[in-house]
């Protein structure tokens, strides 16, 4: 396992389309799947998608275990919503690509979903509350999407230049 350098927004690969894993789940994906969750629990977040780490597939994990819980990782590959609640969830938000931000980000509360594990098993379930959220936002990293392009274009664009203001920072 290795960590790998994780992408911050405004980096363009950020808003790549990431293309659907063919033929089934390797060895490579899960090695793939072994450095995003090793990076993962360094930085430390609960979610990354492989963009982040610059790689353009439809693959996520997530970790939601809470502090002093044993670690429940969990993999995705080519998730699919195939519903989501008309009932809607507010919840503040932040990402691993965009630091330090934090908003509110509404998105259905329940949503179905449909992916293959670690093994390359189709599973299929329901997620709510935490886990909608964060398969949502995850899954939006899959079409190029930030958590900020929910946000209205003022904060948007806030946001953006404090990375900017921050990234001119640390490189003086
Ligand atoms: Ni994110």
């Amino acid at each position: 396992m290795a960590l790998r350098p994780i992408l911050v927004a405004p980096d363009p690969v950020l808003k790549q389309k990431s293309k659907p894993v063919e033929g089934g789940v390797t060895d490579a994906h899960r090695a793939l799947m072994d450095d995003m969750l090793e990076t993962m629990y360094d930085a430390p977040g609960i979610g990354l998608a492989a963009i982040q780490v610059g790689e353009p597939l439809r693959i996520i994990v997530m970790d939601l275990a809470k502090e002093g819980e044993p670690p429940a990782p969990r993999y995705f590959v080519n998730p699919e919503i195939t519903w989501a609640s008309d009932e809607l969830f507010s919840y503040e938000e932040g990402c691993l690509s965009v630091p330090d931000i934090y908003d509110d980000v509404e998105r259905p509360a329940r949503v179905k979903l449909r992916y293959l594990n670690y093994q390359g098993e189709q599973i299929e379930e329901e997620a709510e509350g935490l886990y909608a959220v964060c398969i949502q936002h995850e899954m939006d990293h899959l079409e190029g999407v930030l958590f900020i392009d929910h946000l209205s274009r003022l904060k948007r664009e806030k946001a953006l230049s404090k990375l900017k203001k921050a990234r001119k920072e640390a490189a003086l």
